[in-house]
């Protein structure tokens, strides 16, 4: 089911004329005309206006039920009322000190509170920060120069994660060196590389597979990870930038039960302003701090915006909401009865496609082999994790993303969606039309 000539891209020019102009004045300005890869779409991004709770409106009046969520951040939606009032107050006191405040303990409390891994905490800005520095500190820890990672997981920007096999311009190659490519779930590749080499100091992945689980980590595989890496002395590193505070207030080793030597965390833990920490174990953590004669830090790190008081803000009143409420949950039971209703669609209409994942997030399979897949079959592993992530073509991403903003819903292009606590029945009803409008106007121009 390959779109081509569909009228997707038609009507949604119609729908965003005022979006067109912006898109034409930006293109000047950034380059592809837009700030981050992930807005880039054709045949030009939606502008937006405002946003509130699960919705958000473009500059041409078009109201849409957002499952970008601030690129996962807002679990508990656009402009919470809790979350508004502490950064509201903050600003009345200052936006940025320069200096340690209280706010920075109750954040780090707070985590460390719910984390399991959690014995002290450094604040950067990004995740993209936060996974560099728990390589290099993991690098300092362990005196030894080579990281493992796997093929298709996220983490962020920076030089030592942001290539494919085989490296990408501007990056040296002495960088990508340092860091090995294993394909995900794959224990027994795993174990033959950390039994055959000593020059190995840590593991890093998303405990839930890559992107939030598109390629789903498979069940038993994060404990085979931690009692490998254990038996090799090599540590291991969670990247729970996206999925920490989404699987349980303990993250995905609260979930799961696996506890790693380091994490990264971002999006959620700052309540959708910038904020991210690496937290783990004491002494590994300990390499960026003065020890209490005064020397100074084995490891250096900076940053002028760490732990600024308006994310510490939201951060603290954001945590404690996912700490006392059932808002996990309630995203969650939306995301499940979402998949469910959107394979129901597919069903209908005898589409090979599937929709798949767990926690409050759902993937569209965009089946290009027309083979017979279910969730189920994904869940454990049994369709090649090379056909899950990075294979549609662009132009049916663009189409499927289109597709859904003329149904009054935004998507993540990949495609898929991150679910709020918030998102109602009326959000899902609407979602459900939107995608079998979609399904049926492409399935309909592949029969042409
Ligand atoms: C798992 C994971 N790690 C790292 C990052 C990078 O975070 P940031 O965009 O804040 O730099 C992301 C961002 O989406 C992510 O999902």
């Amino acid at each position: 089911m390959i779109a081509t000539e569909s009228g997707i891209f038609a009507r949604y020019q119609q729908r965003t004329p005022g979006s067109a102009r912006l898109f034409e004045q930006a293109r000047g300005l950034f380059p592809g005309g837009v700030t981050h890869i992930g807005r880039h779409m054709a045949p030009h991004p939606i502008y937006v206006s405002h946003a509130a709770g699960s919705r958000k409106w473009d500059v041409d009046g078009n109201e849409y039920t957002d499952y970008f969520g601030g690129h996962g951040a807002l679990l508990l939606g656009h402009n919470h009322a809790a979350v508004m009032a502490a950064v509201q107050a903050q600003l009345g006191r200052g936006v940025h000190y320069g200096a340690s405040h209280e706010l920075e303990i109750e954040w780090a409390e707070l985590i460390r509170e719910m984390i399991p891994c959690a014995q002290k905490v450094r604040f950067t800005v990004t995740g993209t920060e936060a996974t560099m520095l728990a390589i290099r500190l993991a690098r300092a820890h362990t005196g030894k120069p080579k990281v493992v990672r796997f093929g298709g997981h996220f983490h962020g920007w920076h030089d030592h994660v942001a290539f494919p096999e085989g490296g990408a311009p501007g990056i040296l190659p002495e960088v990508t060196e340092g860091m090995l490519i294993c394909p995900p779930n794959d224990l027994g590749r795993l174990e033959e590389t950390l039994r055959t080499r000593e020059d190995i100091a840590a593991v890093i992945l998303e405990p839930t597979g890559a992107t939030f689980g598109q390629i789903p980590t498979v069940p038993g595989f994060l404990q085979g990870l931690r009692d490998l890496t254990a038996r090799h002395g090599v540590l291991l590193i969670f990247d729970e930038v996206i999925c920490g505070f989404r699987c349980s207030p303990g993250g995905a080793q609260g979930f799961y039960g696996v506890m790693p030597d380091l994490t990264t965390l971002a999006k959620l833990v700052a309540g959708g302003l910038p904020g991210a920490a690496v937290v783990g174990r004491r002494e590994i953590l300990d390499q960026i701090g003065h020890s209490a004669d005064g020397k100074p830090p084995k490891v250096p790190h900076q940053g002028t915006y760490n732990a600024v008081p308006l994310s510490a803000a939201a951060g603290i009143a954001t945590l404690k909401i996912v700490r006392d409420s059932d808002i996990i949950a309630r995203a969650n039971q939306t995301a499940a009865e979402l998949r469910r209703r959107m394979n129901g669609v597919l069903r209908e209409r005898g589409s090979s496609w599937c929709v798949y994942g767990d926690f409050s997030v759902f993937h569209v399979y965009v089946n290009l082999d027309g083979d017979a897949v279910t969730p189920e079959d994904i869940a454990q592993g049994r369709v090649a994790w090379t056909k899950l992530k990075g294979r549609a073509p662009a132009r049916l991403l663009q189409e499927i993303r289109a597709g859904f903003l003329c149904g009054g819903v935004d998507t993540v292009g990949w495609p898929g969606g991150l679910v709020s606590g918030v998102h109602t029945a009326e959000d899902v009803d609407r979602t459900v039309a939107a995608f079998a409008d979609l399904v049926d106007e492409l399935t309909q121009t592949d029969r042409k």
